[in-house]
């Protein structure tokens, strides 16, 4: 049997924002075939559906109150968030300039579309009727695909497939979109381990894929410049619209409204945390959604300058600080 490589081991990866700022992985070194052995049969071994079989949601976690909704609205933009990102990476694959892209990108296509059917099925295990539920969640997030989410698909959608920039693109997703989202997955894992393991495990598979595409888009934007240093101007441009694209968009009632409610809901169990840390020496109960929030910038901040330093763009570092992405 073939080892499964540490970063796609479930035991053994490390967290999203460790390993996104550090591991080196490329396009070439994540074909198919490494997607089938490390993935398939790796990470996804016993947890087809995102989590242990074993793993049940709590019933507190079904009553209806404030940490049942704040889940829910999370599970509810995650969705949305997952079917965009696949409906969006169509176009990286149409657009793939040789097979390594093609392949690599084929296999990121298949781990958001696999990330929206985790989410969205994580909905049932928190009571809502399955009749109807795609509808649901499209009404329910209809505001925040609105605000947050078009605005953003349609950047990444115009540079690759109406510019035909096939590594301005890579830039796109990689660095704007789910670099700026790094932060809220791996919160999210921390925030809800204890209080239901099997969101926690969601979030958890979820986290180590995303090790793989934001290690993957930046090798490939570290290469390009190095192989292509007359582009630099250019990926530095593209970078600047999608800091000028954060700027415009208005996330906040989002991220606050949820984080409102997980704080309401955490509070009637204070004793299941009373020894959890989201880090050494910060415990998840004693934080405010205004903790959190600053918490997930300072991570967004640290792996982009961690990332853009590796790419070769440490310039990039302060003007994108600026931007200071918020989301959670
Ligand atoms: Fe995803
Ligand atoms: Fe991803």
């Amino acid at each position: 049997m073939t080892k499964v490589p540490a970063e796609a081991d479930w035991d053994a990866a490390p967290g999203l924002l460790d390993g996104a700022a550090n591991l080196e992985l490329t396009v070439a070194q994540c074909d198919l075939s490494y997607w089938f052995s490390a993935v398939a049969q790796g990470t996804l071994k016993g947890r087809p559906d995102g989590y242990s079989g074993e793993l049940s949601t709590p019933d507190y976690m079904r009553e209806p109150g404030p940490l049942r909704e704040a889940l829910t609205l999370e599970l509810v933009y995650r969705s949305l968030d997952e079917e965009a990102a696949t409906k969006v990476l169509a176009d990286y694959v149409a657009m793939a300039p040789d097979i390594p892209e093609l392949e690599f990108f084929s296999t990121q296509l298949m781990d958001e579309a696999r990330h929206h059917m985790i989410f969205r099925n994580h909905l049932l295990n928190l009571g809502h009727p399955a009749e109807g539920l795609m509808d649901w969640i499209r009404q329910t997030g209809a505001e925040y695909k609105k605000k947050v989410l078009t605005p953003v698909q349609e950047f990444a959608t115009q540079i690759v497939r109406t510019e035909g920039d096939f590594v301005g693109g890579v830039v796109a997703f990689a660095i704007i979109i789910e670099g700026v989202l790094a932060a809220s997955t791996e919160l999210s894992e921390l925030k809800w381990g204890v209080l239901d393991p099997a969101a926690g495990e969601i979030a958890r598979g979820a986290a180590i894929d995303e090790i793989r595409h934001l290690a993957v888009g930046s090798s490939y934007v570290r290469q390009h410049l190095i192989d292509h240093p007359e582009d630099r101007p250019h990926v530095l441009d593209v970078l600047r619209r999608g800091r000028e694209l954060w700027g415009t968009i208005e996330d906040a009632e989002f991220v606050m409204t949820r984080e409102q409610l997980f704080q309401e809901g955490m509070q009637a169990h204070k004793e299941l945390l009373k020894d959890y840390e989201l880090f050494p020496g910060k415990r998840l109960i004693d934080t405010t959604p205004e903790d959190r929030w600053a918490i997930a910038a300072q991570w967004n901040d640290e792996l982009a300058d961690a990332r853009l330093a590796y790419m070769g763009i440490p310039e990039a570092i302060e003007f994108l600080r600026a931007s200071a992405p918020r989301i959670l």
